[in-house]
């Protein structure tokens, strides 16, 4: 049989995921023909050059996940013959809007932003309705409000981080022990959790748990620690919870894969076996964590399509070109990674 990798497993289906997900999303359609012929022509420059100036702004390069989401984007907005710029935000909220003004001063077509501060959208919005330039929110949330307040002119590409949550309970679910590995009744875990005023980190928190609790386990936590999306800071504070509460500990959920791989290593080194002796899961399916899977170190993963993810919000960025009409919303799935099915998402 022939093998196929990730990225060409994940494009075959994203040709199905993103036009389901251009399709499918919203009961109303958000678009009235006045409008849309408004944003018609207002892209007739870019749209009849052929092309067009994208700017994306991303929170951070140096963030394992928007890595991988950056260059998928990259590539699909280059072949579809636009010019792209991408800018790092450096984790900063200032720089990134240093960022955004100065791709307005260049008169971009559209802005592809990946917000520093999600509480910052409405800042953005405010900064960017002025010149009319449409924007694609993607992989942080902003509010529902934020989205409304600058009608046809903005959405929102990413992933219902509920389901992520719900998945990486059911991972500890489907474990012989069901997490209980001591047998005493209830899962005792500590949670690793990424930024935290980022709606992921706290549906992943919230949803792992009520997944648990939804199918009768009791449950203990016995630490929340704040780790930022890091896989330093969770290795760290990994290293002390084993230390403090050694035995104890049943399970190790991580808000994404970084942590999960910081995790790992420390739990390694306090001499502990994951599947044996404690449970790990994390989120996003980034090729170490996938591979952890395969080899039986990491309990599971969910996989946080970039290439769906890319390909959607690249789709919505076309159409602003183009003055079609666009959906408010467009939605990805996260799919579960089990030693079962890992292979193909390395
Ligand atoms: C990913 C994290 C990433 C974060 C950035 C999340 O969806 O799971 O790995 O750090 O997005 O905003």
């Amino acid at each position: 049989m022939k093998m196929i990798s990730r990225r060409d497993f994940l494009k075959a289906s994203a040709v199905v995921g993103a036009s389901a997900a251009l399709t499918a999303c919203g009961s109303s359609s958000s678009s009235t023909a006045a409008s849309t012929a408004a944003s018609t022509a207002a892209s007739t420059n870019a749209a009849a050059s052929g092309s067009a100036n994208i700017g994306v702004c991303i929170y951070q390069f140096a963030d394992n996940f928007m890595t991988l989401y950056r260059t998928d984007l990259d590539e699909y907005l280059k072949d579809m013959g636009y010019n792209v710029t991408i800018v790092d935000g450096k984790n900063d909220q200032n720089t990134q809007t240093e960022q955004i003004n100065t791709f307005l001063q260049q008169g971009v077509d559209v802005l592809v932003i990946n917000p520093v501060q999600t509480t910052s959208a409405q800042t953005i919005v405010d900064t960017i309705s002025p010149s009319g330039t449409p924007i694609v929110f993607i992989n942080r949330e902003p509010a529902k409000e934020v989205l409304d307040s600058y009608p046809e002119k903005c959405c929102y590409v990413g992933a219902d981080a509920r389901q992520s949550g719900t998945y990486q309970g059911e991972l500890i679910l489907e474990t012989e022990t069901k997490g209980d590995l001591n047998g005493d009744g209830k899962v005792t875990y500590i949670m690793c959790k990424g930024d935290p005023e980022n709606i992921d980190a706290q549906y992943r928190t919230e949803y792992s748990i009520k997944a648990l609790t939804d199918a009768g386990m009791e449950v203990e936590c016995l630490y929340e620690y704040l780790d930022n999306w890091d896989q330093t800071l969770a290795q760290q504070d990994v290293a002390n919870a084993l230390a403090q509460y050694g035995d104890q500990i049943e399970v190790v959920f991580c808000n994404n894969d970084a942590m999960a791989m910081g995790a790992l290593q420390s739990i390694e080194q306090a001499g502990r076996t994951v599947g044996k002796d404690i449970y790990l899961v994390g989120v996003d399916a980034l090729a170490e964590a996938v591979q952890a899977v395969i080899d039986g170190r990491l309990t599971g993963t969910v996989l946080n399509d970039d290439v769906n993810q890319a390909t959607a919000a690249a789709e919505a960025t076309k159409l602003y070109v183009e003055g079609q009409p666009v959906e408010q919303y467009y939605w990805v799935d996260y799919v579960k990674v089990t030693p079962e099915n890992a292979a193909n998402y390395l």
